[in-house]
């Protein structure tokens, strides 16, 4: 796929086929993963692919609120991919800490090749910490923060409606808005 197709075509997807996703495809989501940049190229962060039926289960009484499709996702999809990091082995600016745009980048990565090799994915980030953490071993010192399922579809989504660019995006100072050519588009 072109890249702004990837773009598009990405969107939550909560149905999934239980159809196996081969090793190699995995491989090239986690090298994609692992090429984004970094606080100080420090890699904070780690990755946990589960594809144990039983650690699925696990996660899936783990997600917030078990009555939602977001649960039902984790026991349905193949795999599924979180993402923990160490406050410690990332940067503090101003009281930003980059650990968590470090993992961020990472999984967009991971979620952006997931879609090029044909996959639906959701982010999930509303779950008990401590049940994922006990279910997979995570030592202490690391945060989990996020994982989603894998998957071929079982359902079609559009994108919802995107935020105007107008009230979004400014150009040279606060509230100057971005304005586009009005016929451009990001896709040739
Ligand atoms: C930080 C973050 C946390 C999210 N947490 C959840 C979640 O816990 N459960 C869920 O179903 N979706 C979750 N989502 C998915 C968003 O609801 C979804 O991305 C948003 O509605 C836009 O839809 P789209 O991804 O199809 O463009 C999360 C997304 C992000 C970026």
């Amino acid at each position: 796929m072109q890249f702004y197709d990837v773009i598009e075509k990405r969107t939550s997807i909560k149905k999934f086929k239980n159809t196996n996703i081969s090793k190699d495809k995995v491989d090239r989501m986690i090298t994609a993963a692992m090429m984004a940049p970094s606080w100080k190229n420090q890699t904070s962060y780690k990755f946990i692919i589960i594809d144990d039926e039983n650690k699925k289960n696990e996660l899936a009484n783990a997600i917030a609120n078990k009555t939602d499709e977001a649960s039902q996702s984790i026991k349905d999809a193949p795999i599924v991919a979180i993402v923990v990091a160490n406050p410690n082995e990332s940067g503090m600016v101003n009281e930003k800490e980059y650990y968590l745009v470090d993992s961020a980048i990472a999984m967009e990565h991971f979620i952006l090749a997931a879609t090029e090799e044909g996959y639906g994915t959701c982010w999930i980030g509303a779950f008990d910490e401590n049940s994922v953490k006990n279910a997979l071993d995570i030592p202490k010192d690391y945060k989990v923060i996020a994982m989603t399922p894998v998957g071929e579809a079982q359902e079609n989504k559009e994108h919802y409606d995107k935020k105007d660019i107008r009230d979004y995006v400014f150009i040279n100072s606060w509230n100057k808005s971005y304005t586009k050519k009005s016929n451009s588009q990001y896709k040739n």
